[in-house]
């Protein structure tokens, strides 16, 4: 690999042209069958990266891809905390993010010195950190959860525990909502789920009076309340596949409806724009960073690489496999 130029670590991802006539998805395959590379991207991005993906996933099951993978590299088409945790997992491994400025706005709304002495102030409780977190933030943390095993983790503490719950407070109330907890909350959201509100959703309804409701539980308390179905990308994608509606109100980042398209092919999924919205669709602005060019190029360059510090990864991958100990038993 040439050396790591300056202007690539100035934007943080590497910008050389591609030989032209390259067909960047064959081109993508084929450096992935020389390298031993595998590609792992979140349904929030592109549908072309979800296309040429060897796993598509939720955060929990991208988890879990990352730690059983073989491949000699992995290529995570998603955001940064995603990287870490496959780092984390799989240290072994070169890790490769696409874009380095594909950060997670809830990750950044929990920044680790802060939480740390959020947690020094309380240490009669556990603490739970959503997986959307930094390294750091993990490394502080009892056990990590996603969307997908929350409910689940959280009633695995007795009753009488005391817990902090951080960083996204809309999961984190949801979650106290379904299990009568009284969990102290960080006040963190992610900019996607946080800008739904009800008028659009509520107009939708109403024109589309069959449809069944699909609500990400970061979405604020309202909106959660008029779903059908509220859950991680995988659990939306599965009640949709399963349901025998025809027609669906998709709330969450509109990246999901892809592959809610390919494996329900016969059915209508309507994204629900933001009411502060004028195009119709809320997109992650730092998942839609990662493109088949960056991806081609990080590739060829093996750049840029996540790197976690010993003892931040030796603190942070604990309470990540606590989470897949507690979900495997559970059969999550
Ligand atoms: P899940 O894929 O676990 O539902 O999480 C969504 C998310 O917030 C990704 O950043």
């Amino acid at each position: 690999m040439e050396a790591v130029k300056e202007s690539w670590k100035a934007k943080g991802y590497i910008d050389e042209p591609v030989p032209e006539g390259t067909d960047l998805k064959a081109a993508i395959r084929q450096l992935c069958k020389e390298k031993n590379a595998v590609i792992l991207a979140h349904y929030y991005t592109e549908g072309d990266l979800q296309d040429i993906a060897d796993f598509v996933g939720d955060s929990l099951a991208l988890a879990r891809q990352a730690a059983r993978t073989e491949a000699d590299i992995i290529v995570m088409c998603g955001v940064h905390f995603m990287a870490e945790t496959n780092k984390i997992l799989s240290p072994e491994k070169k890790v490769l993010i696409p874009d380095l400025n594909a950060t997670c706005s809830l990750a950044e709304s929990c920044p680790a010195d802060a939480f740390a002495a959020f947690v020094k102030a309380h240490p009669d409780h556990k603490v739970i950190s959503y997986v959307n977190t930094s390294a750091a933030t993990k490394a502080v943390t009892d056990v990590v959860v996603t969307s997908g095993n929350a409910r689940e983790i959280v009633e695995s503490f007795p009753k009488e525990q005391k817990l902090i719950f951080g960083p996204d407070r809309n999961l984190g109330a949801y979650i106290n909502s379904i299990t009568g907890r009284d969990m102290l909350l960080w006040d963190g959201a992610c900019h996607v789920h946080e800008r739904f509100s009800t008028a659009k959703l509520v107009a939708l309804m109403k024109e589309h009076p069959g449809a069944k409701v699909l609500v990400h539980p970061e979405c604020k308390g309202p909106v959660v309340k008029l779903a059908d179905v509220v859950g991680s990308t995988a659990a939306l994608l599965k009640y949709a596949i399963q349901s025998e509606a025809d027609t669906f109100l998709v709330v969450t980042e509109s990246g999901i409806l892809h592959e809610m398209q390919r494996r329900a092919p016969g059915k209508t999924f309507i994204p629900v724009p933001p009411d502060d919205s004028t195009c119709g669709c809320n997109e992650c602005n730092y998942m839609r960073l990662i493109t088949l060019k960056k991806v081609y190029n990080s590739l060829r360059y093996e750049w840029p690489e996540v790197h976690v510090s010993a003892d931040i990864a030796a603190a942070a991958v604990k309470p990540i496999e606590r989470m897949l100990d507690i979900s495997a038993r559970l059969g999550l």
